[in-house]
């Protein structure tokens, strides 16, 4: 690991310990990825230490970034297993969290890759887990930082608040294509999107979350045409 990958690791491990005592960060292996590992919070992570303090901690700080969502899990699968999406594209991964999208686009074929995460934690983890994984990626805060083109917007797990439903249009502003995976809404209706396929998978380390956030639909988004 590079001193670089260290600090990382190091600034990334510390952020969790303040946030649930004894918490500490894993590589894990992604199941059907091409060998993707990810630096995650461990498996069993210590649930009884969570008093109420702690909880209102997680909830303050979430730290999606120790998490790899089952949007992003079946998204970064999809990606591998259809690299047409990618080949010779810049792509940039919107709520990148882990990186565990923007890491199988680089994978996967991309000519560029830009995570795009508002918090500098997942910033962060998309460095530490890109290098991991050997591969590079730019990160920025906000998709107004985004310079220059893009050819392909990837979404995964970021429609948990409805009011970021209006990220829809604004990414087919920016870009002509998006992939965008998604287990949260259920009346899923939007101008220039349609559902590719459908996948079962979960978030690890496991949330336990109800069969309904377990199965994941992923929408191809494009430029309506212009008579
Ligand atoms: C549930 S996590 C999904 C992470 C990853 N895509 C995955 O599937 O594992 C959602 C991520 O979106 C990020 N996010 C939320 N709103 C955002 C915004 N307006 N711009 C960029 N990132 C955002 C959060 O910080 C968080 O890391």
């Amino acid at each position: 690991m590079t001193a670089h990958a260290n600090s990382n690791r190091r600034t990334l491990s510390e952020a969790l310990a303040r946030v649930i005592p004894d918490a500490r960060l894993d590589t894990v292996l992604l199941p059907d990825s091409r060998g993707l590992e990810l630096h995650l919070l461990q498996e069993a992570y210590p649930q009884h230490l969570l008093d109420a303090e702690a909880v209102a901690r997680i909830m303050d700080e979430p730290m999606y970034w120790a998490f790899c969502w089952a949007a992003g899990q079946s998204l970064a699968c999809f990606l591998l297993e259809n690299s047409q999406y990618l080949e010779g594209q810049r792509v940039l991964d919107f709520g990148a969290g882990s990186g565990v999208v923007a890491i199988a686009a680089a994978l996967g074929g991309a000519s560029a890759v830009v995570a795009c995460d508002t918090d500098p934690l997942a910033r962060e983890a998309c460095l530490l887990n890109a290098s991991h994984n050997g591969v590079g990626v730019e990160v920025i805060g906000e998709l107004d930082e985004l310079m220059g083109p893009v050819d392909l917007i990837l979404a995964a797990d970021v429609l948990y608040d409805r009011s970021n439903l209006d990220w829809l249009g604004r990414f087919l502003d920016r870009a002509p294509r998006v992939l965008l995976a998604d287990s949260r809404i259920k009346d899923f209706d939007f101008e220039g999107y349609r559902l590719l396929e459908t996948r079962r998978s979960h978030t690890l380390p496991d949330l336990d979350e109800s069969q309904e956030f377990r199965e994941v639909r992923v929408y191809l988004g494009q430029r309506p045409r212009r008579p």
